[in-house]
């Protein structure tokens, strides 16, 4: 009876395959039973209702042959009707609401039924689109729309099975006032006619977090055949001027890693609100203009974001849990295309940043929120973001690199990239991958490697990046703090990564004098390029210094992009009186800002 018994439950677990949720918490999707293949989506743009509106056909194919239901994931979305095929209504029900996740909407898929048409429309609170006034523009004329779908905001915008493990085709069809130009993540003709009319087609399928749109008046510019800029007008010569060398990283990258497989890669430059620096969207990479510094010295995003074509957008983590894979590689390869294109030099004082803004992240994280692959079973993945999938990923990837040499770990990244092309793996499968193709041929420590990628913290032991420009830094900074005044400092040729380096590693509190010597000499309240800004108001905030508190209340009211406003806040909300200057600028700044932005920093001033 007992045996009987234990065949049954052997049996019953051997039928089923491994649930959706295990793989993915962050959807509610059923796709391992039901798997969307292919997106129509036709859609109104309504700046006065600001609202996305329309239909959206979802194809799918049956993993399990008699499946009678499609789960989709949906944020604040209104649904007027679900349809098969052939125009009938079909059965739904929306699920109970999750802060985190949104809404389930579960439809009855009839047995012949291979596609289905939700019309829907979005909520103005999206979480996933931010729409601009036309003040809030650099045209002052026009107003912009812009969508940030990853992590998990795609829902927010389309119903859809909204987890990186599935991948879809699109085609989309936009209606927008006519005098605005719509752009996707897709195929954008340069010479498209600006009527209001637009047709994409994303031919190669993407997970859902690379869905984009963004409508706005915008110029294009070549930067090069393969290459080129979207922007408002007013900054469209800068930014092509900035990132002038995107066309030779694109090169640089595809004889390292092999061929680009996207055909175009363009840049959409965004206005300041835009919540990240980058965001790697096929095709069309999203750019905050923040990075536009007039002497290319933050043009490492644009390597990072194309870089992500090929550690990101080709080869896909299947999970928020894996994000290392995206962006632990992606930060290796901004490096190696960095130092092709701006030197050794350049290369290593990027490296020694980063690997310092890890250093000090590390010290604010739980042990368990230190490790590559974290359970984030109830937690949302953008109160999760930090160092540690990017610079640590990138500090496992170099000690790879320099075990196996150089030439034989760029063959084995291009045959990763061939292998898992349009595909979504995890910790789990790119381990047996590299036990395969690294380890065993190569005699590694695999303990080693387990402890990189499962464990809390850098495993003793690993290279620690060198800059020998720094040194020269280290010593002006010794000798000031030492009370040399700061006009002996010689600093008229240092390069931003040196100035970053200088104030980065500043004790935590200066005097009053200290900063008005530095201030007198280097007039570092007025500098406009906007880290070596973010990096000395992040001084003054810790150190009470009035005197640039007026270019901080201007510094937060006219960029939202959340790694350089987050920690400014954060460090305002710790004492009383910047908690109040903190609070009024916050509040008077929020309609400005994304709602991604609003909801990381509205915590600090409740
Ligand atoms: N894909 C990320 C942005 C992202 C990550 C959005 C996780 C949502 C969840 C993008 O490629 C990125 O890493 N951007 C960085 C660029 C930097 C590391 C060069 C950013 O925005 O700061
Ligand atoms: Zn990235």
């Amino acid at each position: 009876m007992l045996n009987k018994y234990l065949v049954l439950v052997v049996v019953a677990c051997l039928s089923f395959s491994i649930k959706a949720q295990e793989i993915d918490p962050h959807s509610y999707a059923n796709f391992d039973e039901v798997k969307v293949t292919h997106i129509d989506l036709s859609l109104d743009v309504s700046f006065e209702r600001s609202a996305l509106s329309g239909t959206a056909t979802l194809h799918f194919t049956r993993l399990v042959p008699n499946a009678t239901k499609l789960i989709l994931d949906t944020r604040d979305l209104n649904i007027g009707n679900v349809t098969a095929e052939n125009g009938a209504s079909l059965p739904y029900v929306l699920g109970k609401a999750d802060p985190n996740l949104g809404q389930a909407l579960t439809i009855a898929i009839p047995k012949k039924t291979n596609a289905v048409t939700v019309y829907y429309e979005t909520s103005p609170g999206a979480s996933g689109l931010q729409w601009l006034t036309p003040a809030q523009t650099a045209g002052k004329k026009q107003p912009f729309l812009f969508s940030q779908a990853q992590a998990i905001h795609a829902r927010s915008f389309i119903p859809l099975q909204d987890s990186p493990s599935v991948r879809v085709t699109y085609k989309a069809h936009l209606t927008t006032p006519k005098d605005l130009l719509a752009v996707m993540s897709a195929s954008n003709d340069p010479d498209t006619k600006r009527d209001g009319d637009y047709h994409f087609d994303m031919p190669q399928p993407i997970p859902s977090y690379l869905i984009a749109i963004a409508v706005g008046d915008l110029e294009f510019k070549a930067i090069g055949d393969r290459t080129g800029v979207y922007a408002e007008p007013s900054f469209v010569d800068a930014s092509v001027k900035e990132f002038e060398d995107t066309q030779a990283m694109l090169e640089v990258t595809e004889k390292l890693f092999g061929d680009y497989k996207w055909d175009r890669y363009d840049l959409l430059i965004l206005p300041p609100s835009f919540p990240f620096g980058g965001m790697e969207n096929p095709r069309l990479s999203f750019i905050t203009p923040t990075v536009i510094a007039g002497d290319k010295s933050l043009v490492a995003l644009i390597a990072h974001e194309l870089a992500h074509s090929w550690s990101g957008n080709t080869v896909t983590n299947a999970s928020w849990r894996d994000l290392w894979l995206n962006e632990g590689f992606t930060t290796y390869l901004t490096y190696r295309i960095m130092e092709v294109i701006y030197g050794k030099d350049r290369y290593d004082m990027e490296a020694l940043l980063g690997y310092q803004s890890l250093q000090s992240n590390l010290e604010s994280l739980s042990e368990p929120d230190q490790k590559f692959t974290i359970d984030l079973t109830g937690r949302d993945p953008d109160d999760v973001f930090s160092e540690i999938p990017y610079e640590k990923g990138a500090l496992f990837v170099r000690e790879l690199e320099q075990k196996v040499g150089r030439e034989n770990f760029d063959k084995f990244l291009m045959q990763y990239f061939e292998d898992f092309a349009f595909k979504s793996l995890d910790t789990e499968t790119f381990m047996r991958y590299i036990d395969k193709k690294l380890i065993k041929p190569y005699n590694l420590n695999k303990p080693r490697i387990e402890e990189w990628i499962y464990q809390a913290g850098i495993p003793k032991g690993h290279a620690i990046p060198k800059s020998n420009a720094f040194t020269l830094v280290d010593e002006a900074r010794s000798a000031w703090l030492s009370g040399k005044p700061a006009n002996n400092i010689n600093a008229s040729n240092w390069h931003v990564h040196q100035w970053l380096h200088f104030l980065n590693n500043m004790p935590e509190k200066l005097s009053d004098t200290q900063l008005i010597d530095l201030d007198k000499a280097f007039a570092l309240t007025k500098n406009t390029n906007n880290e070596i800004a973010h990096s000395w108001l992040m001084i003054a905030v810790r150190n009470n210094y009035q005197p640039a508190w007026p270019r901080l209340e201007e510094y937060l009211l006219t960029i939202g992009r959340n790694k350089l406003v987050k920690p400014l806040y954060q460090t305002l909300s710790q004492t009383k009186e910047g908690k109040a200057f903190g609070k009024r600028v916050f509040n008077q700044a929020k309609s400005g800002y994304h709602p991604l932005t609003v909801k990381m920093n509205e915590k600090y001033f409740k």
